[in-house]
């Protein structure tokens, strides 16, 4: 009796678990030992589509971290790597290379505030990508998002290999979290409502555009307003909830590998895998703007552009753009220091 159920929850943890993946991918995490990194990585362990996973950063801890996680009972390989010495192994060979890496926000900052850091070590980051794998997807977390994706663009041009349908910046939280806030406004289940988040990821440039909302969202204009502001600060509700202890990692890792995720779909010729990001783009006068894509096997297939806006997410985007330039600025000029 007792075999026989341990059979069937053996049967049904492997069905879980071990979607055999006809395509094989490396992924890594750089910064995966930190506190966006580890829950990412995890998250990464239990996903089919990931072959070999590579958990990079500078901290010690990393080869225990990947330790770890290697004894979680899934197909993937996991390794660690610490140190620049051995960025280059880290990112040989990946598909995708998702990159958290850097310093998180402390209450009374803005992400911009974290531009001096955390620039150098994305900067050095996506050098490493130009030289060791060039044509992987690479996806930017790192904060200020709006700054380091045109950065990586510039750095990538200097190094040849620049393709601008390769170079996502993860703006998935946002939508996490509109999903996450309209689900409760809506009394249903966050999974299924749709709605479009434009623009950047931060502060003015988040757009939820609710009125593109599934199921209709129909709250008073100062209900919309309140709402969008509150998908617009949700990252400094976190970080004043952590109180000093940084900012969102969990929720962050969560929209994180669900991003990476839908690369990996992309990249396998799954059909209609749509997610909004923050790319290079001629949509509005900021040469990169978050719409949604759709994603395949190069990486971006098509950019399915401004969803329909009313008069107030009008000026929603007008309003942003010209925070969007002076970000992207802030991003070029740095690169070409
Ligand atoms: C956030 O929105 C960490 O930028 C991230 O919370």
């Amino acid at each position: 009796m007792f075999g026989q159920i341990a059979r069937q929850v053996a049967t049904v943890s492997a069905r879980s678990f071990s979607t055999t993946s006809t395509n094989n991918h490396k992924v890594a995490v750089i910064g995966g030992a930190g506190g966006i990194g580890q829950p990412l990585s995890l998250l990464l362990k239990l996903n089919s589509n990931v072959t070999k996973l590579a958990v990079y950063d500078v901290a010690p801890v990393t080869p225990g971290v990947a330790c770890d996680l290697s004894h979680c009972d899934t197909s993937s390989e996991t390794a660690g790597h610490v140190g620049p010495e051995q960025l280059g192994a880290a990112l040989q060979g990946c598909s995708v290379v998702v990159i958290p890496a850097g310093v998180p926000r402390k209450p009374g900052m803005t992400r911009d505030d974290l531009f001096n850091v955390n620039a150098s070590i994305a900067k050095a980051t996506v050098e490493g990508v130009a030289k060791h794998c060039p044509k992987a997807l690479v996806a930017i977390i790192t904060n200020p998002v709006n700054s380091l994706v045109p950065m990586a663009a510039e750095v990538l041009k200097k190094a040849g290999c620049y393709d601008p349908n390769r170079l996502f910046g993860v703006t998935t939280l946002d939508v996490v979290r509109a999903r996450a806030f309209l689900g409760e406004a809506l009394k249903v289940d966050p999974q299924k409502v749709e709605i479009p988040v434009i623009g950047g990821h931060a502060g003015i440039t988040i757009m939820p555009i609710l009125s593109q909302c599934k199921p209709k969202y129909s709250g008073s204009q100062k209900e919309i307003e309140a709402l969008t502001a509150r998908i617009q600060d949700a990252g400094t509700e976190v970080v004043k909830a952590k109180a000093g202890g940084g900012s969102a990692t969990l929720s962050m890792a969560y929209a994180g590998a669900r991003f990476a995720g839908s690369l990996l779909r992309g990249l396998n010729g799954e059909s209609n895998v749509i997610e909004c990001t923050y790319v290079e783009s001629k949509i509005t006068d900021a040469s990169f703007f978050a719409t949604p894509v759709v994603l395949g096997r190069n990486g971006l297939e098509k950019n399915l552009g401004m969803p329909p806006l009313n008069d107030y997410e009008k000026k929603l985007v007008e309003a942003a753009v010209p925070e969007l330039q002076k970000n992207i600025k802030k991003g070029v000029d740095f690169a070409k220091k």
